[in-house]
């Protein structure tokens, strides 16, 4: 498990939407041959590395096969894996197994569609996917929206690059512009919004299996779901490490540090102090790759809500669900199934990626606009508009002023 992790960091695709295509075959654990993949495909790429960085990457990612191939046990694993994978594709994508492409479980591919699956009482086990995009209405900026995104609007921290402010390495020689942006974000300064309301209720119907995010905000904690319920996919400011001696720092002790405008050091050996918040090229929690494997298999219902699924491994999780389970899309805009051509191709060739625009799509469905409209359309369709409105602290308000 250790070596499956270390091998998958977080890092964005070479270009958007590239990365469902390189999750093609990618399986459920996300790990070792995820990084296979990597290799044999090019899907996932940092690009604060330079081609340099790469090639030493590269070598080093060598002597790590050269480590496994002195453990039998593991080639084993991997080739009844890649076997497993190479079958998975024949049968799924090429319907060569007779099994075809998966049951299909919507009456209707739409979103009333996949309300009356909700209602039926067939689907048990949802999980939410989720990212800036839930937290944009609480006013907290995503990252890529064209004019609005924090990588679009980063001047005032003086940074080489955008994604220098996740780079642990730039972190490392220059921490300031990431604890700049930090006092910005930090959180407890913003409230949940609707769409993680709707994700609380989700889980007051007993129907989440998990939440998914990429976001570092907490603001699902905030709005009440249980620790247990939550992946933080990218970390969290709960906690706060020593990047040299490792010592664990408190919220609280961080956040005083932040608002003093000081760089945080660590009191034992004078390294930067960081929150646990996963920077490019770190490791994702274990956490994350412990439940995604028992969780995923599970799924009867995806929910992705607000990411433009740009950021490996994230992204390919979304073909981590069972080739039957129906995805469900809640965005500004069209995001994971890849531009036109691969669109062409997935109906041709392959389910990876959201199937949105594929003749034989069966089962994903777009929710196009903003998350809030949408989870409210989708209580509203369920009939629990009442419930929802409840949860939702200002219209709860609204609503008990207005009886009074
Ligand atoms: N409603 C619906 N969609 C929205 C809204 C909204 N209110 N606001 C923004 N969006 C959409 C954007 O159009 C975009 O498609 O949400 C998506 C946000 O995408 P990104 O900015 O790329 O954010 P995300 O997918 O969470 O990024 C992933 O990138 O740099 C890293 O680690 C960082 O976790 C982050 C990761």
């Amino acid at each position: 498990m250790a070596d499956s992790q270390a091998a998958v960091k977080q890092g964005e695709t070479a270009a958007p939407n590239k990365a469902p295509e390189a999750a093609t075959s990618a399986p459920a654990d996300g790990g070792t041959k995820c990084k296979n993949l990597e290799g044999a495909m090019g899907g996932m790429r940092d690009p604060s590395k330079t081609k340099e960085q790469e090639e030493s990457d590269e070598e080093e990612c060598d002597e790590n096969e050269l480590e496994d191939d002195d453990d039998d046990d593991d080639d084993d694993d991997d080739e009844e894996g890649f076997m497993g994978m190479l079958q998975n594709f024949l049968r799924t994508k090429l319907d060569l197994g007779g099994g075809g492409e998966g049951e299909k479980v919507l009456d209707e591919v739409s979103v009333e569609g996949v309300v009356k699956y909700i209602k039926s009482g067939k689907c048990k086990n949802i999980i939410t996917m989720a990212g800036a995009g839930i937290s944009t209405s609480a006013g907290i900026p995503d990252f890529r929206s064209p004019g609005t995104g924090l990588y679009c609007n980063l001047e005032k921290y003086n940074l080489p690059f955008p994604e220098a402010i996740f780079d642990i390495e730039f972190f490392k020689v220059n921490p300031k512009p990431f604890f700049v942006l930090a006092k910005d974000l930090y959180p407890g300064a913003f409230n949940p919004t609707p769409s993680h309301w709707f994700i609380r209720l989700l889980h007051e119907k007993g129907l989440l299996l998990r939440h998914y995010t990429q976001n570092i905000d907490t603001l699902e904690h905030v709005a009440g779901l249980p620790a247990e319920k939550v992946v933080e996919a990218h970390g969290t400011f709960r906690t706060s490490h020593c990047i040299g001696c490792q010592k664990e720092y408190t919220q609280d002790w961080l956040k005083e540090e932040i608002f003093k405008d000081l760089i945080p050091k660590c009191e034992e050996c004078n390294n930067l102090v960081k929150p646990d918040i996963v920077f490019f090229r770190e490791d994702l929690p274990a956490k994350f790759f412990e439940l995604t494997q028992s969780d995923f298999p599970k799924c009867d219902l995806l929910l992705i809500l607000g990411t433009s699924l740009t950021v490996q491994p994230f992204a390919m999780l979304i073909n981590n669900v069972p080739p039957s389970c129906p995805r469900l899309l809640i965005n500004r805009e069209k995001a994971g199934s890849g531009d036109p051509m691969m669109g062409l191709l997935h109906g041709m060739l392959s389910s990876s990626g959201l199937a949105l625009d594929s003749p034989r799509n069966i089962r994903d469905v777009a929710l196009l606009g903003d998350c809030d409209q949408g989870c409210a359309k989708l209580a509203d369709l369920l009939g629990w508009k009442d419930e929802y409105e409840k949860l939702i602290p200002c219209k709860a308000e609204k609503g008990e002023k207005a009886e009074e």
